[in-house]
């Protein structure tokens, strides 16, 4: 049976993090659907090579460069997005930053930058957007989490913190908006090692064929965004490796 997904044709989206591997593939994935993008990420050399890609695959594609601590970048993101396509459906907060480090070598400098990206950044990309999602029948915020947000690694201490945060912010817009009556679906993904190359700096031990793909993650975005009009709603999905115990 194959659904009719129509309705994403010529929507707009906001990805973060798009120059990252699993941004990018997300952003594949969206422009099959016809949805047109607003791409960021710091490096512009990279963020452009990725719109290219995209465009050259037939993609409606913007690029917008900045840094997502800054909060000036974040209002001038959204206005950029509006001014260009005059709507924003669908923000995709991807962005996001890991490290490798036991403990005592997490200085305040390098926690405060990866709880500024992984979850200051889509939590005010959120509140910042939610007058333009309020406009739109498709309106979708979509965090790319972690299973960390679930448990703890060693040596990923600032990141697991971070990753819970972002699962509470989640929980807390989602809350809001269910509170508020607004037809805005917020959803979280949280799957643990894809195969990029931030899992090769943080996890160089796994062996790629057991990781999950990108592909895979863009499948569990396709579930949300084709599942709008059910009468259901899917908040979270945990994907793991096969090799992992399951429901832990
Ligand atoms: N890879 C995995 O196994 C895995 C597993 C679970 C969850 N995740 C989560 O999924 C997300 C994407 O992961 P990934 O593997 O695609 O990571 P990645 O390849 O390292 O990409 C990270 C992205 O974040 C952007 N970014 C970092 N700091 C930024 C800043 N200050 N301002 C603006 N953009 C910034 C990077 O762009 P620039 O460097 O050009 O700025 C890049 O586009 C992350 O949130 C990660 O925590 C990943």
């Amino acid at each position: 049976m194959s659904r009719d997904v129509s309705f994403l044709e010529g929507k707009t989206a906001l990805v973060t993090g798009a120059s990252g591997d699993i941004g990018f593939g997300l952003c594949q994935r969206l422009i099959s659907y016809g949805i047109q993008l607003v791409i960021t990420g710091r490096n512009p050399e990279i963020l452009e090579k990725r719109a290219e890609d995209l465009r050259a695959a037939g993609g409606k594609v913007l690029t917008y460069v900045g840094n997502l601590e800054s909060e000036a970048f974040m209002d001038r993101l959204i206005n950029y997005t509006i001014d260009n396509y005059e709507s924003l459906d669908i923000l995709i907060n991807s962005a996001g930053l890991a490290h490798k480090s036991p403990i005592e070598d997490v200085t305040p400098e390098l926690f405060d930058t990866i709880m500024k990206v992984n979850v200051r950044a889509p939590f005010f990309l959120a509140q910042k957007a939610l007058p333009y999602l309020r406009l739109s029948d498709t309106a979708t915020v979509i965090n790319m989490c972690s299973v960390v947000a679930h448990r703890s690694y060693v040596d990923q201490s600032a990141f697991t913190v971070s990753m819970h945060a972002l699962l509470g912010a989640s929980k807390a817009l989602a809350n809001e908006i269910h509170k508020n009556g607004d037809n805005i679906r917020v959803h979280v993904i949280t799957p643990g090692a894809v195969n990029t190359d931030l899992i090769q700096m943080v996890r160089p031990d796994l062996d790629p064929k057991d990781l999950i793909h990108v592909e895979d993650v863009a499948d569990v975005m396709s579930f949300y965004l084709e599942h709008r009009h059910s009468a259901f709603i899917t908040d979270e999905i945990r994907m793991h490796r096969l090799d992992k115990t399951p429901f832990i």
